[in-house]
C-alpha cells in the first residue's frame, strides 16, 4: 500500500523529440521547441501539485553547440524569453529556479536572464525548478575533480565529493523520464542517477501532458527500490 503514495523527491527530465515533432507536421525544428517549452510549464505545475519538491529539465547540453547555429540561436532566445516570461509566476507559486552546467561559458544575454531569475526566486522554497544550461554529467565531475585539485585536496569521500557539484544541496534523481523512445541517459547528471529509477515512453515531449506525468508517477509507485540490498520479507 505504502509505495501508491510514494512521491519522489526529484523528478528528472530528458525533454527529447521536439525535433522530429516538427518535422512529422512539416514545420521548422524551432517550433518543437516552442511547443515543448509550453509542455514545461504545464509539468512544472502538475508537479508542484503532486508534491514534488525538485524538478530538473535538460534544456542543453554542452555537445547541443554541434547543431545548425540558428537553431542553437533559436533556443538560446526562446530560454531567454521563457526566463524572462515566467519568473513572475515562478515567485508567485514559491517555485526557485536554479540553472547547472557551465554557466559562464554562455553568451552574455543568457547569462543576465539567468542571474536575474535565480536572483528573483532566491527566497522561495516550495519547489526547485532546475533547468540544465550547457551541462553534461561528464563535465561536472571534471569541473568538481578540478576544484578539489585546485584546493589541494588529496582524498575525498563520497558524501564530502557531492559539496562540489554544481547544486551540493539537490537530492539524486528519483526517477528520471526520457520522452521520444530514445533509452539513454545521454550524459546528464551521471554520478547522480545510480540508483534513478528509468521511465521510457515513445510520446515526443510537445506531447507529453499532465497525464502522461501522472503515468510515469504512477508507474514509479509500483516499482521496488532496493538499493542494492535484499528485500525484507
Ligand atoms: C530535444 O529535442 C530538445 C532540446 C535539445 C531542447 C529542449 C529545449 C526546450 C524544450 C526549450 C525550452 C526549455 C525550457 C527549460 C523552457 P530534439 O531537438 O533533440 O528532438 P529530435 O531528437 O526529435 O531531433
Amino acid at each position: 500500500m505504502e509505495n501508491l503514495y510514494r512521491i519522489p523527491e526529484h523528478v528528472a527530465v530528458i525533454m527529447d523529440g521536439n525535433g522530429r515533432w516538427a518535422k512529422r507536421r512539416g514545420l521548422p525544428r524551432v517550433y518543437g521547441h516552442r511547443e515543448g517549452a509550453k509542455r514545461v510549464e504545464e509539468i512544472i505545475e502538475v508537479a508542484k501539485e503532486a508534491g514534488i519538491k525538485w524538478l530538473s529539465v535538460f534544456a542543453f547540453s554542452t555537445e547541443n553547440w554541434g547543431r545548425p547555429k540558428e537553431e542553437v540561436d533559436a533556443i538560446m532566445s526562446l530560454l531567454v524569453e521563457y526566463i524572462n516570461k515566467k519568473v513572475p509566476y515562478l515567485v508567485e507559486n514559491d517555485i526557485r529556479l536554479r540553472f547547472m552546467g557551465r554557466i559562464e561559458e554562455l553568451p552574455e544575454m543568457i547569462k543576465a536572464s539567468v542571474k536575474e531569475g535565480e536572483k528573483a526566486t532566491a527566497n522561495c522554497s516550495s519547489m526547485n525548478f532546475v533547468v540544465a544550461l550547457n551541462y553534461s554529467g561528464k563535465a561536472e565531475i571534471i569541473d568538481a575533480v578540478n576544484r578539489l585539485l585546485k584546493e589541494g585536496k588529496k582524498e575525498i569521500s563520497e558524501e564530502e565529493f557531492k559539496n562540489y557539484f554544481y547544486i551540493p544541496q539537490m537530492p539524486d534523481p528519483d526517477l528520471l523520464i526520457r520522452t521520444s523512445g530514445e533509452e539513454r541517459i545521454s550524459n546528464f547528471m551521471l554520478w547522480q542517477m545510480a540508483y534513478t529509477e528509468f521511465y521510457f515512453t515513445e510520446t515526443l515531449w510537445p506531447d507529453f501532458s499532465r497525464e502522461e506525468f501522472l503515468k510515469a508517477l504512477y508507474e514509479y509507485q509500483s516499482r521496488e527500490r532496493r538499493f542494492g540490498k535484499v528485500l525484507s520479507i
